[in-house]
């Protein structure tokens, strides 16, 4: 949900600015713009709509004006006001005596009608249809010249951040103060790098590694000053180049950060020779899965390790329900483990979108337990139905892959999926990781349950060869894609599954629809029967996850159904089922796995069905149209 960018430091701003965008453009990339300000030109600005690369020409058509040190930049996804240039970030807004001030935003401001009428009554002339230029116009309304009489840039961004209700990330600058770089949160990330001579801010971590691993996270309602310039205008110490920040309140109240250590590092978050991240997250899945796993699952013992949940153990045995909660592929993984809980863990659970939960006045009874999943851990909707259940008394947990997240952040305890940074829009080994992740969940509890020590063991057994499963299924890619390019021209489909395959059916679904923009659809396969089979026409594709289990022959009872109607079959099949090619005209193939654990090999087909998919349809598989990695707004 949009990429900030921001820099204070002395390095040349503008190609570091345009580096870091692009290192987010997957959080949101229908316009971006940049503003620099220096002493000799004051405050430039450009603005374009589309990918960062269109700012980019612009910038660069144009260097002297964009020389600077000091500036912040943007790439939007639109809440408030179409994609254009009018409406792309950076915002602006003239102080009293004659300065520019300009701001970047992730986020929503509530209450923007009312400060914008405010404002025009002011004098301030709006030129977009956005909420972020109140802020903007807002902090100009309220700053007064750093004359030592408590003005300047940081009492303004706290003045008026007390009079803003809503979510917000912003790296504020006026070229009154040239070296002096405004950011400030709440429910929004933003995380900020300390680098010897600079300090960089960004939405996420992407945009900082190659500046620095020393970070700090801002906690909601926090202010940072970051200034770094010369050092006769920053400071007296005599030093050629000063760097100096200060965090506070937005009610002036200093706070301690603590400096962390990024767990991240460069060739995690480039392509490596792949044409698409996409491609990239499908391919490690393998190698991601081992991450996941790693010191978790004890063979030896044959126990599961969860350390992060060790302190709430007890809570978690005594538990009489869990609500898993959760938004898009997160949820589907969230619905995989409701059954997981319910089968391994004999206890009562339920998936809800958190969207749902959150507003239901839900009933929270005691020894309830929440989960959270969430790859970014910024979902808002998930954020405010984990705030709503801690807040009744459920003993909140996350199941997140972003370190140090908002969600993870505030949960009591939780397990990190450390599948490392997933950057392609559509979920892919975050999926597989969340799925994971759930079933040592279920196995840490159920064992300390009713689950037997020996189906333990073979669980563990059956997990740790999960990698090298992945790793066959991964195989049949060049297959997978001969066989949709049959089929690619169809604009509806059907995917259907049953029992743990029926959450796969929906994940299915998501992946082909939100990267190809087909109309795919996903269901129980026995619902079929209850009004969609009206849909099935000559040549529609049907997609049926059908490994062998428990309700394999209902399955092929569907399949006959659709077939009868003139339905296409794709089916994901058992390795050596022999049957299924009487019934399907495509088929992918999974090793035959513990019912349990089949989602963790019947969603990888899916996956590089729907990426072939979308490249066959010529669509941006990283950047699909409307859509950005983190939805932090609700
Ligand atoms: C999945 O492919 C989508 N990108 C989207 O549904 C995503 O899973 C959802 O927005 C939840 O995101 P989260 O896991 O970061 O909370
Ligand atoms: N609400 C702001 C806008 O629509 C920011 C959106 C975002 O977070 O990208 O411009």
């Amino acid at each position: 949900m949009c990429g900030i960018v921001a820099y204070v430091g002395n390095r040349q701003v503008t190609p570091l600015l345009i580096e870091g965008l692009k290192r987010l453009e997957y959080r949101g990339y229908d316009s971006a713009g940049v503003a620099v300000v220096s002493a000799d030109h004051g405050t430039q600005v450009c603005h374009s709509v589309g990918r960062v690369s269109v700012l980019d020409d612009k910038l660069n058509a144009e260097p002297d004006r964009f020389r600077a040190t000091l500036g912040i930049a943007h790439t939007r996804w639109a809440t408030h006001g179409e994609p254009s240039e009018a409406n792309a970030h950076p915002h602006l807004g003239k102080t009293r005596d004659g300065h520019t001030i300009a701001l970047v935003h992730n986020g929503i401001i509530e209450n923007y009608a009312s400060l914008r009428k405010y404002l025009e009554g002011k004098g301030h002339t709006f030129t977009s249809q956005t909420d972020t230029e109140v802020l903007a116009k807002l902090i100009a309304e309220l700053y007064q010249p750093d004359n030592k009489k408590g003005g300047g840039l940081e009492k303004a961004v706290q003045s008026a951040l007390r009079e803003v209700t809503g979510a917000y990330a912003i790296a504020v600058v006026c070229d009154a103060e040239p070296h002096t770089l405004l950011c400030a949160r709440k429910g929004s990330p933003l995380i900020i790098g300390i680098a010897e001579d600079a300090y960089v801010v960004a939405s996420d971590a992407a945009a900082i590694i190659s500046h620095t691993t020393q970070v700090i996270t801002l906690d909601d309602y926090q202010v940072a000053r970051l200034c770094a310039g010369p050092d006769d205008k920053l400071t007296t110490t005599g030093g050629p180049w000063a760097v100096d920040f200060r965090t506070t309140t937005i009610d002036n109240v200093p706070v301690t950060q603590q400096v962390s250590e990024l767990e991240m590092d460069l060739q995690q978050i480039e392509l490596g020779g792949y044409e698409h991240f996409m491609l990239k997250e499908i391919m490690e899945q393998p190698e991601s899965l081992r991450n996941c796993f790693r010191g978790r699952l004890d063979h030896r013992e044959g126990r599961v390790v969860l350390g992060g949940l060790s302190k709430y153990t007890r809570d978690l045995v005594r538990a009489k329900r869990f609500i898993v909660t959760a938004q898009g592929t997160a949820y589907h993984a969230g619905l995989i483990g409701e059954y997981l809980l319910e089968d391994l863990a004999k206890v009562p659970a339920r998936a809800a979108y958190a969207s749902e939960f959150r507003y239901r006045n839900p009933i929270i009874e005691d020894a309830s337990v929440i989960l959270a999943i969430s790859q970014s851990g910024e979902t808002a909707d998930t954020l405010a139905a984990l705030r709503e259940a801690r807040e009744r008394g459920a003993l909140a947990l996350g199941v997140v892959n972003q370190v140090g997240s908002t969600i993870s952040r505030e949960t009591d305890a939780g397990v990190y999926l450390h599948v490392g940074p997933e950057i392609g829009v559509a979920s892919t080994k975050a999926f597989v990781g969340q799925v994971a992740v759930l079933t040592l969940i279920a196995l840490y509890v159920g064992r300390r349950k009713f689950l037997a020590a020996d189906v333990l063991a073979h669980y563990i057994d059956q997990l740790e060869k999960l990698p090298d499963h992945i790793q066959t299924v991964l195989k049949q890619s060049d297959h997978i894609r001969d066989c949709v390019e049959k089929v690619v021209d169809r604009d509806n489909w059907l995917f259907l599954g049953r029992g743990y395959n029926y959450p796969v059916a929906l994940e299915g679904a998501l992946k082909l629809k939100e990267i190809s923009y087909i109309h795919a659809e996903g269901m129980p396969a026995a619902e079929m029967k209850h009004g969609p089979i009206a849909l099935i026409d000559e040549g529609m594709p049907v997609v049926f996850i059908a490994p062998r289990g428990s309700q394999y022959d209902k399955v092929i009872s569907n399949i006959e159904e659709v077939k009868a109607r003139g339905g296409r079959i794709i089916a994901v099949a058992t390795e050596g089922d022999e049957e299924i090619n009487r019934y399907a005209d495509f088929v992918f193939r999974v090793p035959d796995v513990p019912e349990p654990l089949q989602p963790l090999v019947t969603v990888v087909p899916l996956q590089l069905l729907a990426y072939h998919g979308a490249v066959l349809r010529g669509q941006d598989v990283d950047k699909p149209r409307n859509l950005a990695k983190s939805v932090t707004v609700e």
